[in-house]
């Protein structure tokens, strides 16, 4: 095997800031080439502005950095795709399909690709939502993660390249914001707690999510990532869980913080999003194949959120 070079794409978004600082840890700065549509002030020298709809633009980068890793991160996101689902369609699509083929041409080594729990729908047991479960997506964000993974898993059949991916539920970390998702409050309600200003929270009291914590979910990437060829069983996308809970118990843990902590509940659109999603998440091809194991529960990841971003 070369040298690795690594190439991320959408690397100012929720993952991919947090992915990149830990990749440039374990890899070095020089062999870390974070890209994005515009460049942050806080983005380090090896940026390059990139397109990923652009083909032309993708090749280029790849071939030129003589790139062995690509983490393909950049699409819109479960609420914002649903104000334009072609459109959501056609970039969620498009740039995986840029990346798949110019890793398949230049023999890029590996690729990741994200899931989501968007991928499931009201079929399933959603009290025990299973790998194999029927994928029915309410979502074009969902449908499009349903076709990416089937064409991860149509490339390494067909090609032998070799894609891995994770359905990540919703993700929280303090480094970062989300944008455009159905679990976003679950970050927000954090940065609103410690300025002491009640929450309006889009979905309902009730409404259980999968989730985990930002640390547990780049860990899971990197292990997936690391793990030998011959452990990697599932070519679509595996499923893994972190914990599950409600706002309504997000609230409680927040309260035990700041006990003065008010949140008031004013479902949104994005209440019909996560109705349809699962609540708890069966891991264990996950865990079975690469060892996956959670470190974090709420209680756990309310005070490690709030101790940072005080
Ligand atoms: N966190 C994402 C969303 O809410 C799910 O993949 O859209």
């Amino acid at each position: 095997m070369s040298k690795t070079v690594i190439l991320i794409i959408g690397s100012n978004g929720q993952l991919g800031t947090v992915l990149s600082e830990e990749l440039r840890k374990i890899y070095g700065d020089s062999y870390v080439i974070t890209s994005d549509l515009f460049k942050r002030i806080d983005s380090v020298d090896n940026f390059i502005k990139l397109d990923a709809t652009d083909f032309k633009a993708v090749e280029e980068v790849v071939v030129k950095n003589k790139i062995t890793q690509i983490y393909h991160l950049a699409a819109i996101l479960s609420a914002k795709g649903e104000q334009n689902p072609l459109a959501t369609w056609d970039l969620n699509m498009k740039t995986l399909f840029n990346v798949l083929e110019v890793s398949r041409l230049h023999k890029v080594e590996r690729v990741f690709f994200p899931s989501s729990i968007a991928v499931f729908g009201n079929n399933v047991d959603k009290e025990n939502t299973l790998q194999s479960s029927n994928l029915t997506p309410s979502s074009v964000y969902g449908m499009s993660k349903v076709a990416g993974e089937n064409w991860a898993h149509y490339y390494y059949v067909k090609y032998g390249l070799d894609v891995r991916s994770l359905r990540y539920p919703g993700v929280i970390g303090y480094q970062s914001l989300p944008g455009g998702g159905t679990t976003d409050y679950a970050v927000s309600i954090y940065h609103e707690a410690i300025k002491n200003i009640e929450f309006d929270c889009f979905l309902a009291a009730k409404t259980t999510l999968p989730m985990i914590y930002m640390d547990d979910a780049i860990r899971a990437t990197l292990e997936l990532m690391e793990a030998p060829k011959e452990r990697i069983s599932i070519r679509t996308s595996y499923n893994i869980a972190g914990m599950s809970f409600n706002p309504e118990e997000m609230a409680a843990s927040i309260k035990e913080h700041y006990p003065d902590f008010k949140i008031k509940y004013n479902p949104d659109f994005r209440q019909g999003i996560a109705d349809s999603w699962p609540k708890i998440i069966n891991d264990t091809d996950a865990r079975n194949d690469w060892n996956w194991k959670p470190e974090y529960d709420l209680k756990l990841m309310t005070k490690t959120m709030i101790e940072n971003l005080k």
